[in-house]
């Protein structure tokens, strides 16, 4: 829609049109104000200047409407930035329910991304248009940051915990992605394209790159190796610690009365430093497994969890696995 201006990046998705509404707006009211000052300045030097050597200016005394209306008039418009601004941010921070998800490792000086279904790209990501698109993302190293301008989005990625972003691709074709924070000598290099693909091609690549195993595949043969069934076997065998059946996304008693949700962040907190938060019920036994799984591993752990909740194992009424002969 704004090809013609030089330097703006082509709209791509949803959102995107929307965040340049905001950003035509806010110049439109810098260059308007920026105008109207300058021309203020310029004819009131002109109108008022000294005529005589030793001219004495009439005595000005305050005004109170003036006064009023030069704080009220700029308020609003701030205000209208701040409104306007927080409701985008809010809308493009919450990632919808039923996205196609992502995960997203960044390190010096690369981009990992896994698909749930377990193909993995370097550098490239492809996704289908028309669908919404959240990633799940975390560093290996040092802070990073997603940037995809044609999406405008971008989204810092920070070692230790998982930041989110969503977005659903409208026009196919290859975009950008820059890394946008600073994080050592290849920071510049450390840049990659989104391939947005007619959803029939998306499926076909994927498809075609098939063979890998999904995260959660590589999750539940992680949580047999690393001896976790032990403890929180899958039935509520084991008893030491709690069952995982459909904890994800729900909400958790915790040992000192609070609760908390069992997002992704929580549930990598439990892994790395279980005794943070601990479940009601259930002693402070288990490991640490900080330096023993790498960030792809916990997202493997993680997709495990998730996916025992997803099953239809939530469902009201059981699977008939015994029926009443
Ligand atoms: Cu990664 Cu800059």
């Amino acid at each position: 829609m704004q090809s013609w201006i030089p330097f703006v990046p082509e709209s791509a998705s949803t959102e995107s049109g929307n965040v340049d509404a905001l950003y035509f707006y806010l110049s439109g009211v810098t260059v308007f104000f920026t105008l109207l000052i300058g021309f203020v300045i310029t004819f009131f030097a002109i109108r008022y200047r000294r005529r005589t050597p030793y001219e004495i200016p009439r005595p000005i005394a305050g005004s109170h409407t003036l006064e009023s209306l030069w704080s009220v008039i700029p308020f609003v418009i701030a205000m209208s930035f701040f409104v306007w601004g927080a409701g985008l941010y809010f809308r493009n921070s919450r990632p919808p329910e039923n996205a196609l998800e992502v995960y997203v490792v960044g390190k010096q000086w690369m981009w990992k991304f896994q698909h749930s279904t377990g193909q993995r790209e370097i550098n490239v990501l492809h996704v289908p248009i028309g669908r919404k698109v959240k990633l799940i993302m975390t560093s290996e190293d040092v802070i990073h940051d997603v940037f995809i301008p044609a999406f405008r989005i971008k989204t810092d990625v920070v070692p230790g915990r998982y930041s989110s972003q969503w977005f659903e691709a409208t026009k196919p074709g290859e975009y950008h992605l820059f890394c946008a924070e600073y994080c050592g000598m290849n920071h510049s290099l450390m840049t990659g394209k989104v391939v947005v693909m007619e959803p029939p091609a998306f499926n076909d690549w994927l498809s075609g790159n098939a063979n890998q195993q999904s995260p959660a595949v590589a999750g539940q043969q992680l949580f047999q190796t690393l001896g976790c069934a032990s403890c929180h076997g899958a039935s509520g065998e084991g008893g030491r610690g709690p069952s995982l059946i459909g904890v994800f996304n729900s909400n958790v008693q915790l040992a000192n009365g609070q609760t908390v949700r069992a997002d992704e962040g929580y549930i990598r907190e439990s892994i790395l430093n279980p005794q943070a938060k601990l479940v009601s019920g259930f002693g402070p036994i288990m490991p640490t497994f900080q330096g023993i799984v790498s960030e792809e591993q916990l997202v493997q752990l993680i997709a495990y969890v998730k996916s025992l909740s997803s099953q239809p194992s939530s469902s009201p009424t059981p699977a008939p696995r015994a029926p009443a002969k």
